[in-house]
């Protein structure tokens, strides 16, 4: 017996090496990988072909057909294995729990919400909503003549130095007819006045903007302004407002209380404080209270009763009707409420410090 002839008849361990490693594999893409090992160009099988070529010619027609019974046994056992493999994956997928088709989608973008200072404007203007004042909107580019003149600032007078303005040129404007950026939110109540007849209840919000910029102040910042204007009201009408108002925001321990201010465009004004939200009640902590640097107090609003000269600018008559007015920050209550200790942080629209909120 040649060599060769001893080889055909070891075609069987061939065969079930193959078989037993078929079994072995868990998914289509190994089973395939292993098929193509073991019947490939370095396979068994594929050396024995080569090997016919050497053997005696009245054994190679014997052996031919030895070689390719094996690679078709192997064929077949991959052919099963290949049925096995599938008819699992589809009962395991029969088996598994239904698809819930109302799970969440996956997440590709991370989802955005409202700048904090969007955020507390809305809360206030809500809170005014609430107390029945309706929402209307200025232009941040006004007049001169709405911005100061109209609210009573004399052309020379010291405010319009102190709100150190940006001055806006407008093209072919009429001479002495000059327009900035509003210095204050102040502007609202003067367009509204001129433009409606009392009785009127109405808060407005949005940017305003000054030469300032330091950890406190912003070239551009926010106010809420509101007023109301009818035939009865007063200052204790103003002062329960307000009162209501910040009872609203702060909560219902929240005190408040009026010192007297100027402002053009009221009379008598006031400033309103609030009880500091850090140290009130005071547990001991109120003497190292660097908020209210100690005083259990924060200013938060400037208000009073509206200036008959004020009416007599918007065509209202001054004799029948009464107002009272007030103005505050909302880029400071903002601060407050989230801790930011540099009003600068706001507008610098980094997103590792907005997503903190
Ligand atoms: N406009 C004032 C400011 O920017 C704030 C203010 C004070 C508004 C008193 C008012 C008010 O309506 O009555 O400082």
């Amino acid at each position: 017996m040649s060599g060769s002839e001893s080889e055909t008849l070891e075609l069987t361990p061939v065969i079930e090496r193959a078989r037993s490693r078929f079994e072995g594999a868990t998914t289509e893409h190994e089973l395939r990988a292993l098929k193509a090992e073991i019947l490939g160009k370095k396979g068994e099988l594929t050396a024995q072909l080569r090997s016919l070529g050497q053997a005696p010619p009245e054994q190679r027609k014997l052996m031919g057909e030895r070689v390719n019974a094996a690679k078709a046994e192997v064929e077949a056992a991959f052919e099963a294995r290949l049925h096995q493999l599938a008819d699992a994956a589809r009962r395991a997928e029969l088996e598994a729990p239904p698809f819930d088709l109302t799970l969440p989608g996956r997440v590709t973008a991370p989802r955005g919400h409202l700048h904090p200072v969007t955020r507390v404007k809305w809360e206030i203007l809500d809170i005014f909503r609430s107390l029945g004042f309706s929402v209307a909107w200025g232009p941040e580019v006004d007049l001169e003549r709405n911005n100061f003149e109209r609210l009573g600032f004399p052309p020379d007078h010291p405010a319009t130095d102190m709100q150190d303005s940006f001055w806006v040129d407008v093209k072919g404007a009429t001479a002495g007819v000059r327009a900035l950026l509003r210095t204050h939110t102040s502007t609202v109540q003067v367009r509204e006045m001129s433009t409606r007849e009392p009785p009127l209840a109405v808060v407005s919000g949005g940017p305003v903007y000054r030469r300032d910029d330091d950890v406190t102040h912003s070239p551009m910042f926010h106010q809420i302004e509101g007023f109301l204007v009818d035939e009865r009201t007063n200052f204790a009408e103003l002062k329960g407002v307000l009162g209501e108002f910040a009872r609203r925001l702060y909560g219902p321990e929240c005190s408040v209380r009026f010192r007297p201010s100027y402002f053009p465009f009221v009379e008598p004004g006031a400033e309103m404080d609030v009880t500091c939200v850090f140290c009130s009640p005071d547990d001991g902590s109120r003497a190292s209270c660097r908020v209210c640097k100690a005083s259990g107090w924060l200013e938060v609003l400037g208000c009073g009763m509206i200036h008959p000269e004020v009416f007599r600018h918007c065509g209202i008559d001054a004799e029948r009707y009464r107002g009272f007015a007030f103005g505050l920050g909302v880029d400071r209550v903002a601060m407050l409420r989230y801790g930011i200790p540099d009003i600068r942080l706001l507008f610098e629209n980094d997103p590792r410090f907005l997503t903190q909120f």
